[in-house]
């Protein structure tokens, strides 16, 4: 049966299996398992034609409402867990990068990177001299360990402190020759005038506040993490409101991401064209 029931049954079921495993987590790789057939359903073709429907608009936010921040939760502890795990077997970055790139939790994230990197080439952007801060990387810091890899100044801000003493260990471990910087405080508290590009997470607490204040200090590039309703993965991830982008009134819209289907988050590009004293 390969019809858009199928993608609305499942998303149902999964709905509940984020319910209890909230409650009490089970194994990993019970966890990895069940993972890999939502997966499957919600990256086949009647599942991108059951969200493309817009007689399914509400029902698509509704499910989103429900799950994404039960996903949110899981999926930052589960960050930590992975952490752990990993910490033991990558010793360089490369290890790393292989072991994320093979794990079910990432499956997508380096397509995501991918389209990001050809969207700064796109742009005339070279990372290799560039400033960089990323707001909330989480334990699991994949997208500023690989732009420090191609040879950006990276500054992580990270309001849990768990989550920086983690970036910390990785990027001592696989960049002990500096280049990087983790500062342990809400987005909304830093000056941003010095960074020539900031990617925004899309699970942040408080991202207007962090974009109001991005707005006040920015200079350069400012990029900013969602997703959209034409992406089955969306039912797991929160959308960022058009009263957050509002905040962003001094800066132009400059592109977008456009990932596979298969991949929840794009990014959208935008550029304050002003000069900061
Ligand atoms: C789900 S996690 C990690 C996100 C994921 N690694 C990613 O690439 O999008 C989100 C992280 O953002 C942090 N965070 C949430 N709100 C924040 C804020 N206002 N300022 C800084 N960090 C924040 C949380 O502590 C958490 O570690």
């Amino acid at each position: 049966m390969s019809s858009p029931q199928v993608f609305w049954n499942e998303v149902e079921n999964y709905g509940q299996t984020l319910v209890k495993w909230n409650e009490h987590l089970p194994s990993l790789p019970e966890m990895a398992t069940r993972h890999k057939q939502f997966c499957q359903v919600i990256n086949a073709p009647f599942a991108a034609k059951a969200v493309a429907d817009p007689r399914n608009i509400t029902r698509l936010q509704q499910a989103r409402n429900a799950m994404a921040h039960l996903w949110s939760s899981l999926n930052s502890r589960l960050e930590f867990i992975i952490a752990e795990d990993l910490s033991q077997t990558c010793q360089t970055y490369e290890d790393f990068q292989k072991a994320t790139n093979s794990h079910w939790l990432f499956t997508s994230y380096a397509d995501m990177l991918r389209c990001e990197q050809e969207l700064y080439t796109s742009l005339g952007m070279d990372i290799s001299k560039m400033k960089i801060c990323n707001i909330g990387p989480g334990a699991m810091p994949q997208t500023c360990l690989s732009l420090r890899a191609r040879g950006a100044d990276i500054t992580v801000v990270d309001l849990y402190g768990p989550a920086c003493r983690w970036c910390e260990t990785w990027f001592s471990r696989f960049f002990p020759q500096g280049g990087w910087k983790v500062i342990e405080t809400g987005g909304q508290n830093i000056d941003f005038s010095e960074y020539d590009l900031i990617i925004v997470a899309s699970m942040l607490e408080g991202r207007a506040d962090v974009l109001r204040k991005v707005n006040e200090t920015a200079r350069g590039y400012v990029q900013v993490r969602s997703t959209s309703g034409i992406r089955p993965k969306s039912v797991l991830l929160s959308q960022i409101p058009e009263d957050d982008i509002k905040m962003l009134e001094d800066a132009e819209y400059v592109a977008e991401t456009k990932p596979p289907l298969t991949v929840g988050t794009y990014s959208l590009m935008y550029k304050f064209n002003r000069q900061l004293s």
